[in-house]
């Protein structure tokens, strides 16, 4: 192998890929750095407003952006963006399950765990598990098809080290991690070995779902909670979109063509720490 062979295997060139939740924080930063290697992206999200900030990092990238509207909730909205996505870009080689996230109605903490609300946790298990069962049975048929393409899910640290208070959310991450294995052996065994999945499991990055656990809200001081996330995590920070982009384009590209059926961490040390 040598650098020319490397650079190859991620030039995205001509490579379509979808991106659900594709306006979101981390979805958006996975967009335009894969806009950036020359893929073809389709932003899906329910506000593709949501967007606009990301349409101006598109413009001196060698790759190309949609935007479209799609409710991972809705398989009628899913198939209607499958529709423009092909007619855009003709075929679809990768999915991104990015649509996903948290409640503070399915936590405990402020209500006790016989208290927490039916309908919080419907809505947590909804949007992050059928969320990306849905999009995946509309976007990987496609690649069954062609008996190629990559599916990347969003589990995360939650699954694997379940976190004091959150019971809907690490029960729901749990649910993907399972389905990627699921999904893996089923493509590879019933479709084509050319058709991967895979998930990350970020660990803490600062966002808009978790920032009233992590911070005050009116001084954007750590809570105690953030402290020891934070004290929990042997890179002491929490992550930035940006940390995530090399495990996404090594996922994402033939760099990683043997590899299938697993959850990677990217969480500055945090699963490894047993707090000692
Ligand atoms: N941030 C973290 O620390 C962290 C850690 C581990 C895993 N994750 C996972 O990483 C993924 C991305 O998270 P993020 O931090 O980038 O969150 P985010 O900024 O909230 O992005 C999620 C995006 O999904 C959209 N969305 C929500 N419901 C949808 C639906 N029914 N249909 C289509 N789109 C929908 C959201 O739109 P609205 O704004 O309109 O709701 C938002 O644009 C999620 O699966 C999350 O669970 C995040």
């Amino acid at each position: 192998m040598d650098l020319a062979e490397v650079t190859r295997m991620y030039d995205f060139t001509g490579r379509s890929i979808v991106i659900t939740g594709g306006a979101g924080i981390l979805g958006g930063e996975i967009a335009c750095a894969l806009v950036g290697c020359g893929a073809k992206v389709a932003i899906l999200d329910r506000d593709p407003a949501l967007a606009d900030r990301l349409m101006k990092r598109f413009e001196t990238s060698i790759g190309e952006a949609i935007v479209v509207y799609a409710d991972v909730l809705n398989r009628e909205s899913l198939l209607k963006a499958e529709k423009v996505v092909i007619e855009a870009f003709g075929r679809i080689d990768g999915l991104i399950n990015s649509a996903g996230g948290n409640k503070p109605e399915a936590t405990t903490g402020d209500r006790s765990f016989f208290d927490v609300p039916e309908g919080a946790l419907r809505f947590v298990f909804d949007l992050n598990v059928m969320g990306t069962i849905l999009s995946t049975q509309v976007f990987a048929r496609r690649m069954a098809e062609q008996r190629e393409g990559v599916v990347l899910n969003f589990s995360s640290m939650n699954a694997l080290r379940p976190l004091t208070r959150v019971l809907g959310y690490s029960a729901a991450k749990a649910a993907v991690s399972n389905f990627t294995q699921w999904l893996a052996v089923h493509l590879a065994q019933e479709y084509s070995p050319n058709i991967r999945v895979n998930a990350l499991a970020p660990g803490f990055f600062l966002t808009d779902q978790n920032r009233y656990l992590l911070t005050e809200k009116e001084t954007g001081a750590l809570t105690s909670r953030g402290q020891s996330i934070i004290s929990h995590t042997p890179m002491g920070r929490f992550g930035t979109p940006e940390d995530l982009l090399g495990t996404v384009l090594w996922l994402m590209s033939p760099a990683s063509a043997f590899v299938t059926g697993v959850v990677v961490p990217v969480d500055g040390g945090f699963q490894a720490f047993s707090g000692v």
